[in-house]
């Protein structure tokens, strides 16, 4: 049954500023957080311990999370409810996000070898051995683990890809330790019949509480992706304020599905995100303003229909 609550997790700080051309200013990353909060935002992926040489675009993402644990201290804002979380590809980055003292980090894995080389210069395998002191550190330090896995509805480099695979790689994942999965379809070639049948497999295998959608929307699909993943019981879904996202290492990778545009959807059919609407564009477009970057989310720049007429 579908259900009337869903969790958003914000990804916009991570898969959304990771594949800008530009390097941001920490402190306005650190603004554009705060602004996410008061519109509602509950989950956070806020930064990424990669190597600098590889995205150097995440490289001050230690600053970012000391600046934005100081502002919500500092000014007393409750940060109750609000979880971060980083990715981590390995133990030097778990290291630095126990520094840190966050709670939550987020492995990546592939479903094609071609892409895990290209992404994180390793095979599957090496991939998953690396993330084993890892989750022997979290284990360890008290720190929920949660997995995205890369190309699961196609990979730029391979094509198709197995739903098999997927569904061998994603329970492979939960087996490992980590509390959900989110199948990411990262170049955006899923349709919702795809996604349908993808995520009918991933249920038979694992509890789909424990399973979440990441949808680029590369092709338009995104939200009708999201919508066929909602429709079998998935309550989970990242997204990003304003659509902004990618992946510098998934040629033709766009956006992810905009947060605003997935709250307007699902406001539509009374299910709650905890986001206020109105806030989000507001984001979207103090963010638009400063950076005098267009963000693609439809949503905001078409406002909302009012009593009394359009709101942009
Ligand atoms: P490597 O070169 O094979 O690593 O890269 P290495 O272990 O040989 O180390 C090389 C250098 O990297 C060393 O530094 C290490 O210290 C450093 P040097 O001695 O040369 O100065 N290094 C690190 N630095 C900081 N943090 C670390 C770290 N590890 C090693 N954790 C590595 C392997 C995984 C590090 C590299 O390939 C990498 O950083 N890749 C990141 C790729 C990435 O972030 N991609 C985007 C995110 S994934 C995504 O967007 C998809 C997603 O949105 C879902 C979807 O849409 O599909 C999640
Ligand atoms: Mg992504």
């Amino acid at each position: 049954m579908s259900a009337k609550h869903v969790e958003l997790v914000e990804v916009g700080p991570r898969d959304g500023l990771q594949n800008e051309k530009i390097s941001l200013d920490s402190a306005l990353k650190v603004e554009l957080v705060l602004k996410l909060i008061a519109a509602g935002a509950k989950k956070i992926e806020i930064g990424s311990f990669v190597s600098p040489t590889w995205v150097p675009q995440m490289a001050d993402t230690s600053r970012v999370i000391k600046m934005v644990q100081d502002q919500l201290t500092g000014t007393g804002r409750s940060r109750k409810g609000v979880e971060f979380a980083a990715l981590v590809p390995n133990r030097q980055g778990m290291n630095q996000a126990l520094d840190l003292g966050l709670k939550e980090v987020a492995i990546f894995a592939s479903a094609t070898e071609s892409f895990s080389k290209k992404n994180i210069n390793c095979s599957i395998k090496e991939s998953f051995d690396r993330f084993i002191p890892v989750m022997v550190l979290a284990k360890k330090n008290h720190v929920k683990v949660r997995a995205h896995l890369s190309v699961s509805f196609g990979c730029p480099y391979e094509g198709s890809v197995s739903e098999a695979k997927v569904v061998r790689l994603a329970k492979k994942l939960v087996g490992l330790g980590c509390y959900q999965v989110s199948i990411a379809d990262t170049i955006g070639v899923a349709n919702a019949g795809q996604v349908d049948s993808l995520f009918r497999k991933l249920k038979v295998a694992i509890p789909v509480a424990k399973l979440a959608g990441h949808f680029h929307n590369t092709r338009g699909q995104a939200l009708a992706n999201v919508f066929a993943a909602y429709k079998l019981g998935v309550k989970v879904f990242d997204s990003s304020f304003g659509g902004l996202g990618g992946c510098p290492y998934a040629p033709g990778a766009s956006g992810n599905v905009a947060t605003e545009d997935l709250v307007y959807m699902f406001d539509g059919l009374k299910v709650k995100t905890g986001y206020s609407i109105k806030e989000l564009i507001e984001v979207s477009k103090w963010f638009e303003n400063r950076t005098g970057r267009i963000l693609p989310s439809m949503v905001s720049r078409a406002g909302l229909l009012m009593p009394k007429g359009i709101i942009e």
